[in-house]
């Protein structure tokens, strides 16, 4: 069977974060310490995903290209696809068609960050489900931005509605999508929405209406947060430097995943610890080799 393969969707006009957003794509825009990008790749990375699209608009892939490159330096392989338009987020599975050739995806878009306890867990256990789908559902207290999921009186997920005025519940659907591989045909039958956009909420409707569709309640001890306005872009920043500060650990390092991971040497550690030796980042990565070397010369 195709491995599963993952999918940043990270186009968009970002208008709500205008005027920061008029010159730089907003999933570039700094969270604390990192590219917002970075924490999307984690979360691909803590799934064992090696193999990544990065969905762009055409005019900022250039500087997605000079801050990621080919993806090695992290064990990856990164390939990045343009979005003409911002025409919907399912739109990405027809633009990722090639690319996945008919394996299974997890898709996540590029300014949601999830942080918790147990997030790998959760992550590889869906990616073992490879028929149909898995999303998650997470309570929040504006549904009525989000697609939501409305269960029946036997807690069964009967719909999922895009940005209800009545919201059928507190449950959002996050920015986390594992797919199996009939997305792409799936998404070639929707039609647009009266805003014009390919909904996801109609790709996932497609799921629900043959059973094919799990949906995983995310409890209170994870954080999803997006980040697409002022003050949630720097409540992020505000939540990632409070964690690194207090724990002395870093939030969305793809060098330290990498490295656990054993998909990249301790040379290529080095490496890049040597490239941000000015910053606290060099110093963290610089800590995780010597930490390294005691464990070998303890025996390891
Ligand atoms: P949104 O936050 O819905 O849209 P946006 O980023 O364009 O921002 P705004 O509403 O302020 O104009 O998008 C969610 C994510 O999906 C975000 O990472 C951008 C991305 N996206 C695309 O890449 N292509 C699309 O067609 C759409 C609608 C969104």
């Amino acid at each position: 069977m195709t491995k599963r393969k993952g999918i940043i969707l990270a186009g968009g006009t970002g208008s709500r974060l205008f005027p920061i957003t008029m010159g730089v794509s907003k999933q570039l825009l700094p969270i604390y310490d990192k590219p917002m990008i970075y924490y999307p790749i984690s979360t691909l990375m803590l799934t064992g995903i090696r193999e990544i699209a990065i969905i762009t608009t055409p005019h900022d892939q250039e500087q997605f290209v000079r801050t990621l490159g080919d993806g090695s330096q992290w064990g990856l392989s990164l390939t990045y696809i343009t979005q003409p338009k911002p025409d919907g987020l399912a739109q990405a599975y027809l633009l990722a068609r090639d690319f996945l050739d008919g394996a299974a995806s997890v898709m996540v878009l590029g300014d949601n960050i999830f942080f918790g306890q147990g997030l790998p867990q959760l992550l590889q256990e869906a990616d073992q489900n490879l028929h149909g789908g898995t999303v998650f559902a997470y309570h929040v207290a504006d549904p009525e931005r989000y697609g939501v999921v409305g269960f029946d009186g036997d807690d069964k997920v009967v719909e999922i509605v895009e940005k209800p005025e009545v919201p059928p519940s507190r449950y959002a659907v996050t920015g986390l999508y594992f797919l199996d591989g009939t997305a792409p045909d799936r998404a070639a039958g929707i039609k647009p929405s009266a805003r014009g956009e390919l909904e996801i909420t109609s790709l996932l409707q497609s799921y629900l209406g043959e059973e094919a569709l799990k949906v995983k309640r995310m409890g209170r001890g994870y954080a999803w947060l997006d980040t697409g306005t002022h003050e949630s872009l720097l409540d992020a920043s505000n939540f990632v430097r409070t964690l690194e500060k207090r724990q002395g650990l870093q939030t969305g390092s793809l060098e330290e995943i990498a490295f656990e991971s054993g998909w990249i040497d301790r040379e290529m550690l080095a490496e890049r610890a040597r490239i941000f030796s000015k910053n606290a980042y060099g110093e963290y990565l610089a800590g995780l080799l010597a930490a390294d070397d005691s464990w070998q010369q303890s025996g390891g």
